[in-house]
């Protein structure tokens, strides 16, 4: 694929597509680590004398404006980062932002509203990707995290203009892709998070390409459920028994390491408080539910971290957001930061804990992609990369 290196861009209005879904609280950006993430795309524009128009959802607006997500705050954010003014349109597409697009000097950035207070949006209309493409000459599409999705500003305006990647895309693409396509080995994938259903694709997939692949959180009740261990009232996916026991015998036949806890640490109620102890997980009690990986787990995954090459890391090992369960995540995020093998967490929930934890400049690579590392992970075509080079 073309980067953005790859193309002229000097005097040219260039659109580009960046993931500002920061979270928010009562008016503050609380991790601004997807704006920062894409400021070498946007100094290189700036400094090779483009345009630059940039273009985000935030939320989930379902096609209407809303005022608590408006990108006011990130282009404030992006323009102190910048150390430069950065301009804010009111609007996405329309005849007041030809305007202010036209009144751009080389080197000006412009960061347009919302694009999902537009219905056309998400249903990846065709008569609204024309009116961004009209925008600008070059279409960047630096938004790894919204690359899932086949939207207007990320899919359907690729079809209008010169499309290239940006140099955050860029980066996430060859981390994930290298690391899948050839990784080092011994490969250790780290799955967790609370439902079978999310991650029954990543399992798969990863089963056919790691040598280890670690199991935790709540989707592993499932899999004791399935092996005839009471679980309680633990977390449990009835209908996905028999994919669980799927993926024992699919491990066994590829020969791979398919590693399921073998103690976790139960609660008798889903509390800080809660009376909580660390069982096997042949005696986890009838009316307390499991909520982390028990020490023998945390001790044994630290040990396959830690003898890795390669550890991609998706998803929670428990509730880590109540510090009572937290230990198993934390232990695992450590065991990621102190192993000399590369390390690749992949986003959403295990991202924010390595941060909870302070840990993440210890990582190799934190994807800025939830759902859309995921689905790479899956191994899916990202509709938003798959549009790049269309023209
Ligand atoms: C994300 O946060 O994963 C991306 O920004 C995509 O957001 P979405 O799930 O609302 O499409």
């Amino acid at each position: 694929k073309k980067s953005v290196r790859d193309v002229e861009v000097s005097g040219k209005r260039v659109f580009v597509r960046v993931d500002f879904n920061v979270p928010m609280q009562d008016g503050q950006i609380t991790d601004d680590t997807r704006i920062r993430e894409t400021l070498p795309t946007v100094k290189y524009l700036i400094e090779n004398g483009a345009k630059v128009i940039l273009a985000s959802h935030l939320g989930r607006p379902k096609g209407q404006v809303n005022e608590d997500m408006r990108l006011t705050l990130p282009a404030k954010r992006l323009g102190e980062l910048l150390g430069k003014e950065v301009a804010k349109a009111d609007e996405a597409v329309g005849e007041a932002v030809k305007a202010q697009v036209n009144a751009m000097n080389n080197g000006d950035v412009l960061v347009l509203e919302n694009v999902r207070f537009y219905p056309g949006e998400e249903k990846n209309d065709p008569e609204l990707a024309k009116q961004f493409a009209e925008l600008a000459d070059l279409f960047v599409n630096d938004a790894f995290g919204a690359a899932h999705r086949a939207h207007a500003s990320t899919e359907g305006i690729a079809h209008h203009l010169p499309a290239v990647s940006g140099l955050l895309m860029e980066k996430e693409l060859s981390v994930l892709g290298k690391a899948l396509s050839n990784p080092e080995r011994p490969f250790t994938a780290i799955i967790g998070g609370s439902k079978v259903k999310d991650k029954i694709d990543v399992i798969d997939n990863l089963l056919n390409i790691a040598d280890n692949v670690l199991i935790g959180g709540g989707l592993a009740y499932t899999f004791f459920k399935a092996q005839g261990h009471e679980i309680g009232k633990s977390l449990l996916d009835d209908s996905k028994l028999d994919v669980a026991l799927g993926f024992i015998e699919k491990a066994k036949k590829l020969g791979k390491n398919f590693v399921l806890p073998v103690d976790v640490i139960v609660a008798d109620d889903f509390s800080a408080d809660a009376n909580h102890k660390a069982v096997d997980i042949d005696s986890i009690p009838a009316d307390w539910e499991g909520l982390d990986i028990g020490p023998k787990t945390r001790a044994k995954y630290a040990e396959i971290i830690k003898n890795s090459k390669l550890v991609v890391w998706n998803g929670p090992m428990g509730v880590f957001e109540i510090d009572t369960f937290a230990n198993g995540t934390k232990e695992v995020a450590e065991a990621c930061a102190t192993t000399s093998g590369y390390t690749i967490i992949g986003g959403g929930d295990s991202a924010a804990a390595t941060e909870k934890f302070n840990l993440a400049s210890k990582m190799d690579h934190i994807s800025t992609g939830g759902g859309a590392s995921l689905e790479f992970m899956e191994g899916k075509a990202l509709p938003g990369v798959v549009a790049l080079n269309d023209k």
